[in-house]
């Protein structure tokens, strides 16, 4: 008797154990699909649905991240690959149907094509946001600092380290065709960045913004102290202390990164010239459509991002978008990006731009392209 009560009493308990345990484990695979990019599944099982029955129509949903005005302009213009298949998905067109059928549409989170490896306060962000209008280019927002910082945890990390920085970190989805980027622009000047890239791929495009290496190095010193109260002076950072005291300090920092021939020779020492694009920072400003067209053009890509999706705002004093990417509102960059910079004394930047001009002649006669600094 005593026997059977006992059991009566354990049995309710033991299922509540097993439900306990059950809400567990949901809870944990839920958290594991949230956690590892659970989204990548819907994606490419989208995809390969759509590969097994030639439906090319959906496929303009997986796309409406991108600008939405492109819509438009994939109608307007026959646009190679990924945008091919909004293109024929806008317009019902069967021809294009029948050309895209054995291809590869399935996404996956691939290492990236190109690189956006430079210069820091060069406009990288701005070259960045101006990039993603392009419905084949598949961009990672943050900067991973992968070949600088984080190269010991593996190429499997770069692609896919979603569980270490959930969601933010992650290289993005792309199809066959569409061109991964990131940018990290410390890389330009880190000893190890170019053999590292190379080992990873002989064939990757990198993208260097370069602008007026003493008006970067104004930018640079404007950033440390907007970040650090109590900083020295400019002119007091510049140069060496004591006996050298009229010597311009070339491991500074803000002076050392715009040493850019220095900097290009180990990377020249790994990529051939014509597998590294620059863009001219000041054309970025005053020309974005221009230099947009020329990085379009490096990275084998349609001619998309155009004027028309510029526009210059006089508050801002920089070129804005009339439509970032999944957005319809207009959108300039933040304040962090374009502000006024630290009065420095015009001797010194004479002094500055003299310690500078052999440097920029050096990177001129390597590039074969005089920016005119
Ligand atoms: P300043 O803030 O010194 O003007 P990065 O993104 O590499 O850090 O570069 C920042 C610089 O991008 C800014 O430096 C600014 O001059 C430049 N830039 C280029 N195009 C821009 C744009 N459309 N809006 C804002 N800044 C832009």
């Amino acid at each position: 008797m005593a026997g059977s009560h006992h059991i009566q009493q354990d049995v309710p308990r033991l299922l509540h154990k097993l439900l306990f345990v059950f809400s567990l484990a949901v809870v944990c695979a839920s958290l594991y699909f949230i956690l590892s990019g659970c989204c990548d599944f819907i994606l490419v099982d989208t995809a390969k649905h759509l590969k097994q029955t030639s439906q090319l129509l959906p496929l303009t949903e997986l796309f409406q991240r991108k600008n939405a005005s492109f819509e438009k302009r994939a109608t307007d213009v026959g646009v190679r690959s990924a945008s091919h298949v909004r293109s024929a998905g806008a317009t019902g067109a069967v021809g294009a149907q029948s050309a895209n059928v054995g291809k590869d549409w399935t996404a996956a989170r691939r290492l990236p094509q190109a690189i956006i490896i430079g210069v820091k306060k060069g406009g990288t962000r701005a070259l960045l946001e101006f990039l993603r209008l392009h419905p084949d280019i598949r961009a990672l927002g943050s900067e991973p600092h992968f070949f600088d910082r984080h190269y010991s945890r593996g190429l499997n990390w770069y692609r896919l380290n979603s569980l270490i920085v959930p969601l933010r970190n992650l290289m993005p989805n792309a199809l066959e065709g569409q061109v991964v980027l990131e940018k990290t622009p410390r890389y330009f000047v880190t000893a190890d960045s170019p053999g590292l890239i190379h080992a990873m791929s002989q064939e990757v495009k990198l993208i260097v913004v370069v602008r007026d290496p003493v008006t970067r190095a104004i930018s640079d010193y404007t950033q440390i102290i907007s970040k650090t109260p109590g900083v020295p002076s400019f002119e007091t950072l510049m140069f060496h202390n004591g006996t050298e005291a009229l010597k311009v300090d070339s491991l500074w920092s803000p002076i050392w990164i715009g040493l850019y021939a220095l900097h290009l020779e180990r990377w020249l020492a790994h990529f051939p010239l014509e597998q590294i694009h620059f863009v001219h920072g000041e054309r970025l400003v005053s020309d974005p459509a221009g230099e947009l067209g020329r990085v379009q053009d490096f990275l084998g890509l349609q001619r998309i991002i155009t004027d028309k999706h510029f526009y210059f705002n006089k508050t801002k004093g920089f070129p804005c978008l009339k439509k970032p990417e999944g957005s319809s509102k207009p959108h300039c960059l933040g304040r962090t990006k374009g502000r006024p910079h630290a009065d420095i004394h015009p001797q010194v930047i004479l002094r500055l731009r003299k310690f500078y001009h052999p440097h920029n002649l050096r990177f001129y006669q390597m590039t074969g392209q005089d920016f005119g600094w």
